[in-house]
């Protein structure tokens, strides 16, 4: 019993860091905030506003950095950081 309110805690814990870096919860959230997070703080990433294809264009630059993001990632990083970081 002590074990398992132990996992609900951390999970609630993990939630919250997460809203800590502004990067919201979605299907790749794990793979943006490891991704992203290697050379600088992923506020870097939450606090820019972009339009999809720009989005695509610093992605593309990250892994020339050398991001760790793969092909079948690459379309789905580039969604999710369009949807909650979009140009005005
Ligand atoms: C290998 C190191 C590295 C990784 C990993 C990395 N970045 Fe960067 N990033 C940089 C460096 C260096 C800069 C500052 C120089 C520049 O602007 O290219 C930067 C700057 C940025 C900027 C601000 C400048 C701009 O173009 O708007 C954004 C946004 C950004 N990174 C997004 C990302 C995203 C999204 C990821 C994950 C896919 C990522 N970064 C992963 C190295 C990295």
């Amino acid at each position: 019993m002590m074990r398992v309110s132990g996992l609900i805690v951390g999970f609630f814990l993990t939630a919250s860091a997460a809203q800590a870096n502004d990067l919201p919860p979605g299907p790749i959230h794990d793979t943006v905030s490891t991704a992203c997070s290697q050379c600088h703080s992923p506020e870097v990433v939450s606090s820019q506003r972009k339009t999809r294809a720009a989005w695509a264009d610093t992605v593309n630059q990250m892994m020339a950095n050398g991001a760790t993001v793969s092909d079948t990632e690459f379309d789905k990083v580039v969604d999710y950081l369009a949807k909650n970081f979009p140009a005005k």
